[in-house]
């Protein structure tokens, strides 16, 4: 029986639609939300989406991930290149983990340019805009597939 991925977004991506839409563009988050529940689909996947603000939440979502999600891409946000939380909860899982941002921050301000999410991450995926979120998906999809006995 297969699990659901866990599409885990850090702060300030509720403002999706609104905040700085010459980097994040004009696609809301109930609309990116729609766009990987519709991907996933496609791909015979099913996705829990999730938001907050907080740092202590997002370590919990990942704690539950460790028995109920078969990946998890994680947009961490800010909390990218600050929370070692995040990454000593991101250790324990064993299933892949897709690191995944809309803009690339290597493009941008130098305190982006260092992630405590990539040691860990499987994958990466950034600066595709919000479309990165069902790329993100297909290559989940992928690195599940690899995984999979023959
Ligand atoms: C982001 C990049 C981060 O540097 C920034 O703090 C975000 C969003 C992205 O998706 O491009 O909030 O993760």
């Amino acid at each position: 029986m297969s699990k659901p991925i866990f599409v885990l977004n850090g702060p300030n991506l509720n403002l999706l639609g609104i905040r700085e839409p010459h980097i994040y563009g004009s696609t809301t988050a109930a609309e990116l939300e729609a766009m990987c529940h519709a991907r996933a689909k496609e791909l015979g996947l099913t996705v829990s989406y999730r938001q907050s603000n907080y740092e202590g939440k997002i370590v919990d979502w990942i704690h539950e991930a460790l028995n109920d999600a078969d990946g998890i891409i994680i947009n961490a946000a800010a909390l990218t290149h600050t929370s070692v939380a995040i990454l000593d909860a991101l250790r324990n899982f064993k299933g892949p983990i897709v690191e995944l941002h809309i803009s690339n921050p290597h493009q941008r301000e130098a305190f982006r340019h260092h992630s405590y999410v990539t040691p860990i991450a499987t994958a990466m995926m950034s600066g595709f805009g919000v479309e990165g979120y069902p790329l993100a998906l297909d290559g989940m999809a992928l690195l599940l597939k690899k995984r999979k006995p023959a």
